[in-house]
């Protein structure tokens, strides 16, 4: 017999109920603590007692009733009434379907920030190209003085050393493809979007896995058929599909080895852009893998340069993602367990108006 109860009370988030008329019916531990009351005294007040009029939670709570569904906002700020605003994720449900109670989850981002969800890449970017112009400048000039001077070497020397004239070129080429890609993360430059079907660029990035990296893998597709197009860059997205795929089929391991692709529509997902405005984020496309996951350790810094567990890995790639997935007002998420480790890429529909002239 699962006891509920505690359940609900060990949740680490803030938890309430709320009825038809917008009153507390219950809340957990977490919430009491959030609004510094008790929940017997809470059933005597309605959400904008606690959150104010026109409040994020009051419209959130609203829309998921109209939508009969369940709404997440991203990266809202919430004030509880005479007290500042805190950044936080919204989750609202309607509870049984002819129900119009709602369940309630405030999740304020300095927690969800530990786990790994990336809305910092900006900076993370930033940092990097600065790094990168240093690097462009203090590497790349140098490097081609080297592999110009081996490759001359190279036409002079005998049979037995040319293996060292094309190791110092094969490594000079390396350390380039690393440069540029440092160059490639700390790239500020604005995506223009159009509109792209992403099944296009999953099959593009699924076709090159198969033919390369992950011949090893058993692929799963799941496709919904009627997702709208994207606002995107083709390109830089098959490179945000190509770098998860990637991942996956490093972490997988034998003839077990499983990645399945998913896409799917959900209108419930809503990101607050830099307090402007709300975008709505219904594309979802998932890259499940069956791997060993990401340790505990790591996984709150996955999303930063430089961060990697892999003996040759530059720790570029994720950051390379998530500065995408920015630039195209997206959303990048991701839960890990030993044999599942799912990235979840939620973006914008496009519209007319997104493609700048
Ligand atoms: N699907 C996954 N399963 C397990 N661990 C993962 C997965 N994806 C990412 N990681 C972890 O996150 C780290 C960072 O990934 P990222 O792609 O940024 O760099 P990398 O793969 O190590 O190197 P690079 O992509 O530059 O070759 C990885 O080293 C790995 O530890
Ligand atoms: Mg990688």
């Amino acid at each position: 017999m699962v006891d509920y109860e505690s359940i609900w009370n060990i949740l680490p988030f803030p938890a309430f109920v709320i009825d038809d008329r917008d009153y507390f019916i219950d809340a957990n531990g977490a919430g009491e603590q959030l609004v510094q009351t008790s929940r017997k005294q809470m059933r005597k007040r309605c959400i904008s007692d606690i959150f104010g009029t026109g409040s994020v939670i009051a419209d959130t709570a609203n829309t998921a009733r109209h939508n009969h569904g369940s709404l997440m906002q991203y990266n809202v700020d919430v004030a509880l009434l005479d007290q500042p605003s805190q950044s936080c994720n919204v989750h609202v449900g309607v509870m049984g379907r002819d129900s119009n109670t709602l369940l309630l989850i405030i999740q304020p981002t300095g927690v969800a920030q530990k786990m790994s969800r990336s809305l910092t890449h900006m900076a993370a970017a930033r940092s990097v190209a600065a790094m990168a112009a240093m690097l462009a400048h203090e590497i790349r000039n140098p490097l081609a003085g080297i592999s110009g001077a081996a490759q001359l070497l190279g036409m002079t020397v005998g049979e037995e050393d040319r293996e060292l004239t094309e190791m110092i070129t094969s490594e000079t080429r390396r350390i380039g493809e690393l440069v540029d890609r440092v160059e490639h993360v700390g790239d500020q430059r604005e995506v223009t979007r159009k509109p792209v079907n992403i099944h296009d660029v999953l099959d593009r990035a699924h076709r090159a896995a198969k033919a390369g990296f992950a011949a090893h893998v058993t692929f799963s597709v799941e496709y919904d058929p009627s997702l709208p197009d994207v606002a995107g860059d083709s390109d830089q997205l098959l490179q945000v599909f190509q770098n998860l795929l990637k991942n996956a089929a490093e972490s997988v391991s034998g003839a077990k080895g499983a990645i399945k692709i998913r896409t799917s529509y959900n209108s419930g997902v809503k990101l607050a852009m830099a307090g402007t405005h709300t975008e709505n984020l219904p594309l979802q496309i998932e890259i499940i893998d069956n791997g060993a996951g990401i340790p505990d350790s790591l996984i709150a810094d996955i999303f930063d340069p430089f961060v990697t567990s892999k003996a040759n890995g530059s720790g570029l790639g994720l950051p390379l993602v998530s500065k995408i997935i920015a630039a195209h007002g997206g959303l990048i998420e991701c839960a890990s367990t030993p044999a599942r480790t799912e990235f979840c890429v939620r973006l914008p529909v496009w519209r007319p108006e997104m493609e700048k002239p």
